[in-house]
């Protein structure tokens, strides 16, 4: 079962902890008098990080504490896609299906979230532990397919490994993030196959 509206209603109140509260003025001090507009992005994510998402109210909120027009804040958290505009589950599962990954098996990707967790792109799971998003390019692609999970990316993954990451967060584990198949960084799929030797000082 699944659903596409929000999660909770829109807040119509939104601020800092005591806590997020000094860092976000610590984040505002980092600029010079009459520049604070440029902590909007690191306040934006203190405030989706305390929140799990950023409401209209949460934009209000950091206008007004850099004493800026509300349009300022919106204009940068509708750009960027990694500000979450309405509430998602507690593990937001965002498939890239962008060219690379797509041609390394993102499909497959898709179809384990699907048959694992019963919910498509854009929907969460009626006990919103999980949202499916599908994304462009993360940055990734050298080990691709990949997913990111709250700060975590998952990477070259197929079917089976998709399903045993999703089915090890339904168990409440913290699967280790990283490549599935051990690659190491982007080195080729079939193991290393330049700079193979241990360099010797001295022969170089
Ligand atoms: S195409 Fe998927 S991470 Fe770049």
């Amino acid at each position: 079962m699944s659903e596409q509206s929000s999660i909770s209603p829109e807040p119509t109140a939104f601020v800092f902890t005591d806590d997020n509260l000094k860092k976000a003025q610590a984040l505002i001090d980092r600029y010079p008098s009459g520049r604070q507009a440029g902590a909007t992005m690191p306040l934006l994510d203190l405030a989706q990080r305390q929140a799990g998402w950023v409401s209209r109210a949460a934009m209000d909120y950091i206008a007004g504490l850099l004493d800026v027009p509300p349009m300022r804040v919106y204009e940068v958290a509708t750009f960027y896609t990694m500000y979450l505009l309405r509430p998602v589950g507690q593990h937001h599962v965002q498939v890239c299906t962008n060219l690379p990954c797509w041609l390394r098996g993102s499909d497959d990707v898709l179809r384990a979230c699907q048959e694992v967790l019963g919910i498509s792109p854009g929907e969460t799971t009626s006990d919103h532990r999980f949202t499916v998003a599908e994304v462009e390019c993360a940055g990734a692609c050298v080990n691709a397919p990949m997913v990111q999970i709250g700060d975590d990316y998952f990477e070259d993954l197929d079917h089976a490994s998709m399903k045993a990451l999703l089915e090890a967060l339904q168990r409440g584990e913290r699967p280790k993030p990283g490549s599935r198949t051990g690659r190491q960084c982007s080195c080729p799929a079939g193991g290393p196959t330049t700079l193979k030797a241990v360099p010797v000082k001295g022969e170089v």
